[in-house]
């Protein structure tokens, strides 16, 4: 069985992975002709936007898709066209976890994947090679195929290939360009191995051939769940021992520095913070966790499950750091967040540690001014009002202030609290802010981000994570 090769593309799924990914593909693969459709019309627009005010940001992402766009890469609402024309589909749809019935949440919501597959079966007149690329509990390639397979029209053959996509928001153009790894799973039969080698062919194009690991289809799930626990737990492990530095004087950053070049542990990862957000960690792991209990591993879901809790208890007892500073009130004080998004150099909200510190500081009836230099306005309200639904949105709104810069943020002000790493931060002009604010001015540094020694000179109290008082 000798591997097709591939001419066109289409990937089902225009959000945070399908977009940059294949906006990729395009541009190191100027042959293969690129469509990436989504049944979300507006989303469509944004990345067909004259101006290129595209859907997501991205550092670098604007640059690709200018590149590319209208030659070999196009944006399209026709979901089932792009289907017929393909011999390649990524399928790039999101997978959340499931709010209601079995295994609510935990277990990753597979409608969208399931009802991409249907669509897939019910349009395709050819043979397609159809690839996992969202994020799914393992074996969900084997409910895709007995999908596919159930609803095939005669003489159209699929071959089902996992290629989980390991890019992280943010540096996701940096990470597309040079992937650590590429992960393709495949059925370990001539068939699967031949489409294996036909997806291979593609990252090819600018992936050393050492780089593209080919594996069994259910390892290449898994692993996509493992490399996201693995990078959670080692936040959740910084993040425990911040709680012990600041019962006992120690320093995260000292502690971060010294665990870091033991070479076995290595450096990254290994950085204190409010918490860890995003689309991926808490919703994988937990899917990591109902699969654990599916297979009867109580102690082993128990084990995954500590990591996402760790996470919560580290919002909290920030958000209690906060309260408890500020003389165990903050009712109608006015609290600076700075930063929305749940890491810099992205717009997106989901999961962030930010709704969570506000909710908590609407609970106390303190008034929030926030300022977030890419999140938009209606993308704010909806989370807040998501965060804390016994709120009126009209409440939401008299307590929380949106702000257009940092400065206009930390007007009169009690206390600063840093919620994204945003670079801007550190460039904060830190003696006009004191000016304008309420004294004592307090800093909380949720991302080790300020120099706590010139803010103190300023005359901040400086209150940061994983340092204690002492
Ligand atoms: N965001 C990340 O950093 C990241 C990284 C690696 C993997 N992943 C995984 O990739 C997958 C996609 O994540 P995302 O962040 O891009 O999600 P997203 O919500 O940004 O995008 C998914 C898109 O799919 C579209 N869609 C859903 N069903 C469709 C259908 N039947 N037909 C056409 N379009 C449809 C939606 O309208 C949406 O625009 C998830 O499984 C996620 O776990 C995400």
């Amino acid at each position: 069985m000798s591997p097709v090769k591939v001419q066109k593309i289409v990937c089902i799924g225009a959000g945070y992975v399908g977009g940059p990914t294949c906006a990729v593909i395009a541009q190191k693969c100027p042959e293969i002709i690129v469509t990436i459709v989504d049944l979300n019309e507006a989303r469509i627009n944004a990345w067909n936007d004259e101006q290129y005010r595209l859907p997501i940001y991205e550092p670098g992402l604007v640059e690709v898709v200018r590149s590319c766009r209208g030659k070999n890469l196009f944006f399209s609402t026709d979901v089932d066209k792009g289907i017929q024309e393909a011999d390649l589909i990524f399928v790039s749809v999101n997978t959340p976890t499931k709010k209601s019935g079995v295994g609510a949440g935990f277990a990753a919501d597979l409608n969208y994947v399931e009802l991409a597959t249907r669509r897939i079966a019910a349009v395709a007149t050819s043979n397609k090679i159809v690839v996992e690329k969202s994020t799914v509990p393992c074996r969900t390639a084997e409910s895709m195929r007995t999908i596919l397979e159930a609803n095939a029209k005669p003489n159209c053959r699929f071959d089902i290939l996992s290629n989980p996509e390991f890019l992280a928001e943010g540096t996701a153009i940096k990470d597309l360009h040079n992937p650590d790894r590429v992960l393709i799973g495949s059925l370990q039969t001539p068939e699967g191995l031949a489409a294996c080698q036909s997806l291979s062919d593609v990252y090819a194009h600018w992936v050393s051939r050492d780089q593209i690991l080919t594996v069994g289809l259910w390892s290449s799930e898994l692993s996509k769940l493992a490399a996201n626990a693995m990078l959670a737990q080692r936040i959740s492990s910084i993040n425990a021992l911040s709680a012990i530095c600041e019962a006992t004087g120690a320093n995260i950053d000292e502690v971060a520095n010294a665990v870091g070049y033991d070479s076995r542990i290595g450096p990254k990862f290994l950085k204190a913070s409010v918490g860890f957000g995003g689309s991926c960690f808490q919703k994988d792991i937990l899917n990591l966790v109902y699969l654990s209990e599916s297979l009867h591993l109580p102690e082993v879901a128990a084990y995954w499950r500590q990591v996402v809790e760790m996470n919560e208890h580290q919002k909290s007892r920030f958000a209690k750091r906060v309260v408890d500073s500020l003389f165990n009130t903050i009712t109608n004080k006015r609290i600076t967040v700075l930063g929305f998004a749940f890491k810099a150099d992205t717009g997106d909200t989901r999961e962030s540690a930010a709704i969570s510190l506000i909710r908590d500081f609407l609970k106390e009836k303190a008034n929030v001014n926030l300022y977030d230099p890419q999140v938009e306005e209606h993308q704010i309200w909806q989370d807040l009002a998501e965060a804390s639904p016994n709120l009126s949105l009209e409440t939401i709104k008299k307590q929380v202030n949106i702000c257009s810069s940092s400065l206009e943020a930390c007007k009169d002000a009690e206390a600063i609290v840093i919620a994204t790493e945003w670079k801007e931060f550190k460039e904060i002009d830190w003696e006009t802010v004191y000016q304008g604010m309420n004294k004592p001015a307090f800093v909380f540094d949720g991302r080790l981000l300020v120099d706590e020694d010139k803010l103190t000179k300023i005359g901040f109290k400086v209150v940061t994570i994983g340092r204690g008082s002492l």
